[in-house]
């Protein structure tokens, strides 16, 4: 029994002192944090992640220790370091295991620098400006917006959060599988994927397999991380569709000397699929929520002047506010608000000024990098979209705009969500004005998924008026 207890007191020594004697030890943050990490894991299940790690940055400032192996950070700097050093910063940790795609690893998922830019180098161009600007993805888009339109202005009340996962959806598959993508918002067998994808209550279930990989194939069906085979019929009929247009982004996946296999290409595609639908959905959601608030009119009436007073031919790159608005929303409600967490390299780095060792989990989390510069966003809780039409700071608030993330591992996508942005917000608010329902009865928080957000009854309920110097 005394040697039991002698190995106890032993272990228990050992492991205090390997807590007090590691570098991260020194780093401010609550004393538990040094022995456990038990607090933020906790907090995960929760789905409160975002905000402990929130209130542990406004109270110990910018860096701040969240568990014995692990360190959010808010600078500039530690975003540089992290995200962009060498290009494309740190290799992921094994969380984005969670985001394989029929079990296969995606661009997404894949956690090494190397594997990550050959996999890009396969299908980057597809994201480039210059092939989202086809008239072809534009029309569809288009099209996309105007039923939009069509589906909002036929009743008074109406759930502008369907509507825009539908209109999200179709958009990324258009533009993934063109001619064959989606149409949710006209047809309801394709409304039925939207579905299949949008509502679920997967976070707990996928972090006990994330902490869990051993038991996790004795859990209970009920535990199972959520399916969505209609969804993965469509993507492997995609894959194999016969003759798609040039400028998919399948054809490219699939074309003769493609490393992928089709199993491959189907992988990929419905990753882009998921990335494509909650983040531009709910980024749009959040913000058409915002403009209709009667404290944001001033702003509506400001970019429904800009979009009356520019012709139907004006590029979309010259629309300053209506660049301004979509940044603010995407400032004040990032769609993925949480940490991307990352590896620190081999011989430790210097972060921030302080030295942190190798196999240290570091993140930053965009909630609180929009939020904790009040120098550069000043009274930063509010929606305010002409702090982006001033010349002054403009430079420091791009530097810090960390919605689509930085470096090479930043979000593919961000040009064509910024095209699908800008196009529906033109098609609404250069007719019409929005105000909230009298029957919205949802809760618009920020509700915490694996990485991404959501409003949190997922409903939001508008009234579109048309603008009277649209109807006379
Ligand atoms: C407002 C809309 C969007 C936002 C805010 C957003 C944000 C982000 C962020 C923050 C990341 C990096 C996450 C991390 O490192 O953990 C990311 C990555 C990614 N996003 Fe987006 N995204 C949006 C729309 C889209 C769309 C429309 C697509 C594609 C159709 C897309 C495809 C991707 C892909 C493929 C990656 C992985 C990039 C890589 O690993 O190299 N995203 N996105």
């Amino acid at each position: 029994m005394l040697i039991l207890w002698v190995a106890v007191v032993l272990l228990a020594a050992a492991v205090f002192f390997k807590a007090l004697s590691s570098p991260i030890s020194k780093l401010p943050g609550p004393w538990h944090t040094k022995f456990t990490g038990l607090f933020l894991k906790y907090s995960e299940f929760l789905a409160t992640r975002r905000l402990f790690i929130h209130a542990l940055h406004k109270k110990y400032g910018p860096i701040v220790r969240l568990a014995p192996n692990e360190v959010s950070f808010t600078s500039l700097d530690a975003i540089r370091e992290i995200y962009a050093s060498g290009g494309s910063g740190y290799d992921k940790t094994e969380y984005y295991d969670l985001f394989r795609q029929f079990g296969i690893k995606t661009m997404f998922s894949t956690l090494d620098k190397h594997g990550h830019s050959q996999r890009k180098r396969e299908l980057a161009d597809r994201y480039a400006m210059t092939n989202i600007l086809r008239d072809k993805h534009l029309a569809s888009i288009r099209d996309s917006a105007q039923s939009f339109v069509s589906k909002c202005t036929r009743t008074t009340s109406i759930d502008v959060y369907v509507f825009l996962h539908c209109y999200a959806l179709d958009g990324v598959s258009n533009f993934m599988f063109s001619p064959a993508g989606l149409k949710s918002l006209d047809r309801p067998e394709d409304f039925a994927l939207m579905e299949e994808l949008t509502y679920h209550q997967s976070l707990q279930k996928n972090l006990l397999h994330y902490y869990l990989p051993q038991l996790a194939p004795y859990f209970p069906s009920f535990l199972l991380p959520r399916r969505s085979p209609m969804t993965d019929d469509y993507v492997h009929t995609m894959a194999n569709q016969q003759s798609p247009d040039q400028h998919s982004l399948i054809t490219r996946l699939v074309r003769e000397e493609s490393p992928l296999d089709r199993m491959q290409a189907a992988a990929e595609c419905k990753d882009h699929m998921a990335a494509g639908i909650d983040t531009t959905g709910d980024g749009l959601c959040f913000l058409m929520w915002e403009l209709s608030q009667e404290r944001s009119m001033y702003f509506q009436d400001r970019l429904h002047q800009e979009l009356r007073d520019t012709s139907p031919e004006t590029p979309l790159d010259q629309m300053p506010y209506l660049d301004a608005v979509i940044k603010e929303g995407l400032r004040l409600f990032p769609p993925i608000p949480m940490s991307f967490p990352r590896y620190v390299p081999q011989g430790g780095r210097t972060i921030d000024g302080h030295f942190v060792p190798q196999g240290t989990i570091v993140s930053c989390q965009p909630y609180s990098v929009h939020r904790l510069h009040e120098d550069v966003f000043p009274d930063p809780e509010r929606f305010n979209p002409d702090r982006w039409m001033e010349e002054k700071g403009l430079a420091e608030r791009n530097r810090l705009f960390f919605a689509f993330a930085t470096g090479g591992r930043g979000c593919t996508g961000r040009n064509l969500a910024m095209i699908e942005m800008k196009i529906l917000l033109q098609a609404v608010y250069s007719r019409f004005q929005t105000m909230v329902a009298p029957d919205m009865q949802g809760c618009m928080d920020i509700d915490d998924q694996i990485i991404s957000s959501r409003p949190k009854d997922q409903t939001c309920k508008l009234i579109f008026k048309e603008r009277e110097s649209v109807s006379s």
